[in-house]
């Protein structure tokens, strides 16, 4: 199969097309416009491959498109932009990518006759206290970011019912793992860690999140890709759910450092208590996750702790700027 992987260059993109042509025979196109945390560095290990390609662009730009689309039998589309801080900061962006972006990409597939399947997240149905959303939990989202990833599902679903198209949308629950920008709670607090800086925690840490490792949400997509119903959405929910404050303990130990580290600063403005997801449905495609939390956290560690020369030019120049005005503190001197 020729795919046309939107958004590869970032971090589950990029485990997804280094897994599917690790395992299997398809071709793969990576349309990727490169921002902040699109790296050409995360698709090192394949850019070598004969079935590999890459192309620089926009999903919002008709012609880049058109250009990638050539030959394409599906379309995955993960390019977004993902932080919900930055959205709350700077939401543009957020709206160009998943509205106008989310639409531009469904024409040229329309046009070409291409499966479509849209990756998505648990937060477009809100926050939950207690028990699990499926698929059919009506969206509530409350963030620019969820909100705008919520618009871009209603569009999908919406070309299925209007013109037929094929379908295919994936909810997944907080990944985690290798070349994941840190920005993120899990890297952040690793690389900090690692350099005994101060371990933000928003509010009393005790918001919950579904951990999912990255190779588990990869899989899951390729068996929605292949065995999923047009026109359906599945959730992809992880094995464990922990408190951020449990989740920040465990890094500490891992990383040798003490609780002294945490500091508990500024709530996020309307943060979501916790996200909870129903994963029956990819489950009865076969599907099931691979690895618990407590074996995915060690192992994401452990990368990092190996993989300097990755992290390091993250960490410096635009990131500091950003630190700064996320948490009022310069790294490292604070
Ligand atoms: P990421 O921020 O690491 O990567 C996003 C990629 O998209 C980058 O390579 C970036 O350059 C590219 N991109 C952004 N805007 C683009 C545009 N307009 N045109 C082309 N490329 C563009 O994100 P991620 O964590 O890998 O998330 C990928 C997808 O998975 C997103 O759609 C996100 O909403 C979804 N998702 C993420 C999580 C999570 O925990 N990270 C959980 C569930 C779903
Ligand atoms: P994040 O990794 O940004 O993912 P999301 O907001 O999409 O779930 O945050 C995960 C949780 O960690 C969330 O409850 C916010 C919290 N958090 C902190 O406490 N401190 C931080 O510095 C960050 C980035 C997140």
């Amino acid at each position: 199969m020729k795919l046309l992987v939107c958004g590869g260059a970032g971090f589950i993109g990029s485990n997804f097309v280094r897994s599917r042509l690790r395992a299997g025979d398809d071709e793969i196109v990576v349309l990727d416009k490169l921002t902040y945390a699109g790296r050409r560095e995360n698709l090192k290990e394949v850019e070598s491959d004969p079935r590999f390609s890459f192309i620089h662009g926009a999903i919002e730009d008709p012609v880049a498109v058109a250009g990638a689309l050539e030959g394409v039998d599906a379309v995955v589309n993960f390019a977004a932009e993902t932080h919900v801080d930055r959205s709350i900061a700077e939401p543009d962006a957020f709206v160009r990518t998943h509205a106008l972006g989310t639409f531009v990409l469904l024409e040229g597939a329309r046009e070409r006759g291409a499966r479509f399947l849209q990756v998505s997240t648990d937060e477009v149905y809100g926050s939950i206290e207690e028990g699990s959303f499926t698929e059919s939990s009506p969206l509530d989202p409350s963030s620019p970011y969820s909100a705008t990833k919520a618009g871009a599902d209603l569009l999908v679903s919406s070309y299925h019912h209007t013109y037929g198209m094929q379908t295919l949308i994936c909810r997944g629950s907080n990944n985690y793992g290798p070349y994941q920008y840190p920005e993120k709670l899990i890297p952040l607090m690793v690389l900090n860690a690692f350099a005994g800086y101060r371990l933000p925690v928003y509010g009393d840490g005790r918001n919950v999140r579904n951990w999912l490792f990255v190779e588990d949400f990869a899989s899951a997509i390729g068996r929605v890709l292949e065995h999923g119903a047009p026109g359906e959405a599945y959730n992809v929910g992880g094995p464990d759910e922990c408190e951020n404050i449990v989740v920040v303990r465990r890094i500490l130990e891992l990383c040798g450092r003490d609780e002294s580290l945490i500091d508990h600063v500024t709530d996020r403005p309307g943060h979501d208590r916790r996200y909870s997801l129903s994963s029956d449905k990819v489950r009865a495609l076969g599907w099931s996750p691979a690895t618990r939390f407590e074996e995915g956290l060690e192992r994401t560690v452990s990368w990092y702790r190996d993989n300097p020369s990755w992290w390091e030019p993250i960490r410096s120049g635009d990131y500091l700027e950003y630190y700064k005005r996320q948490y009022g503190l310069s790294l490292p001197a604070d």
